[in-house]
């Protein structure tokens, strides 16, 4: 199994060390356009091995995208990140031209494999890596939804004193501070509802926190997050080179899923060797569909800024 991680920046970089540390693949590619950036990082990881124990071959590469043949899997998390008081949504004009010929670059040498998108904004960023590369639907995955159900779980678990581990929740929708939906409805600690623990304030104070989770951090690191992000792609590429078929939120392509056709949005599905599997109807209430409907609308508007660029 091959995995390329390209982006050696924080998330390009924590998603590498923990991709080599589960032992997810015999050889793992970390690429960067900086000289030496990548070849650097990956031989730091590699001084690892010995201490952590894994057998994971990492390769640096300075934009030289031959390294990467044959590649089952490719995380893209290129581009520029949040500055504090920056949306995702502002990144667009950089972050799309460099998405664009990664993905070109990507197919020239790995033409079966399966992308996982970071890079911001993501929802668009997935439209494009779709379009763009016209690989089959199934092998195009955005990973917010992923990163923010993750976000979403540690808010409860604050409020429930539990353990995150022990809760089920996603966000669906987009990867965007207003245009993300926390299901809390649908939430559970094991099989219980939140809500029978949580008063109305409290809920509302979880959905509203976990929206400006990024934010949050971005203003406090001055610059986006990394180790959440990198683990939620870690975590995607863990249970498509193991076929594991777990749930997870991903931005994906929809044709009516959710009442949504041709845009990439956050849903519930099942990550396997064949990438995203199957979309889960979690039977949306008549707001929540309404959310979901003017998130679809925002995104929407994102992806046409595409044509213009
Ligand atoms: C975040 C960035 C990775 O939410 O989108 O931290």
């Amino acid at each position: 199994m091959k995995v390329t991680v390209v982006g050696a920046g924080a998330v390009g970089a924590t998603c590498a060390d923990n991709i080599a540390r589960k032992e997810l693949c015999t050889e793992l590619v970390l690429l960067d356009i900086k000289e030496g950036l990548a070849e650097g990082k990956a031989q730091d990881m590699m001084q690892t091995a010995a201490l952590l124990g894994f057998d994971t071959k990492i390769v640096g590469s300075t934009n030289d995208y031959a390294k990467t043949a044959g590649s089952d899997v490719v995380v893209i998390t290129s581009g520029i990140p949040r500055k504090p008081g920056m949306t995702r949504e502002e990144l667009i004009g950089t972050n799309a031209g460099i998405v664009k010929g990664v993905c070109e670059n990507i197919l020239k040498y790995s033409p079966n494999t399966i992308i996982i998108v970071i890079s911001n904004p993501m929802d668009t960023m997935t439209y494009l890596a779709l379009t763009s590369t016209g690989l089959p639907k199934n092998r195009i995955i955005g990973m917010g939804g992923t990163l923010d159900s993750s976000r979403f779980k540690y808010q409860l678990s604050q409020h429930l004193g539990c353990s995150p581990s022990d809760l089920n929740a996603v966000v669906v929708g987009g990867h965007g501070d207003t245009t993300m939906i926390p299901l809390i409805r649908h939430a559970t600690w094991n099989s219980a509802p939140v809500s029978n623990f949580l008063s109305a304030d409290q809920q509302k104070q979880i959905v509203n926190d976990t929206m400006v989770g990024g934010a949050t951090l971005t203003k406090l690191i001055g610059t986006s997050a990394w180790y959440a992000p990198g683990a939620a792609g870690a975590a995607l590429v863990e249970s498509i080179v193991r076929d594991q078929k777990k749930l997870f939120t991903c931005c994906v392509s929809l044709d009516g899923e959710y009442g949504q056709k041709d845009i990439c949005l956050g849903v519930p599905v099942t990550i396997g060797r064949n990438g995203w599997e199957k979309v889960l109807d979690f039977t949306l209430n008549a707001d929540e569909q309404a959310e979901f409907n003017k998130s679809a609308e925002a995104v929407r508007s994102m992806n046409e800024v595409l044509k213009t660029l």
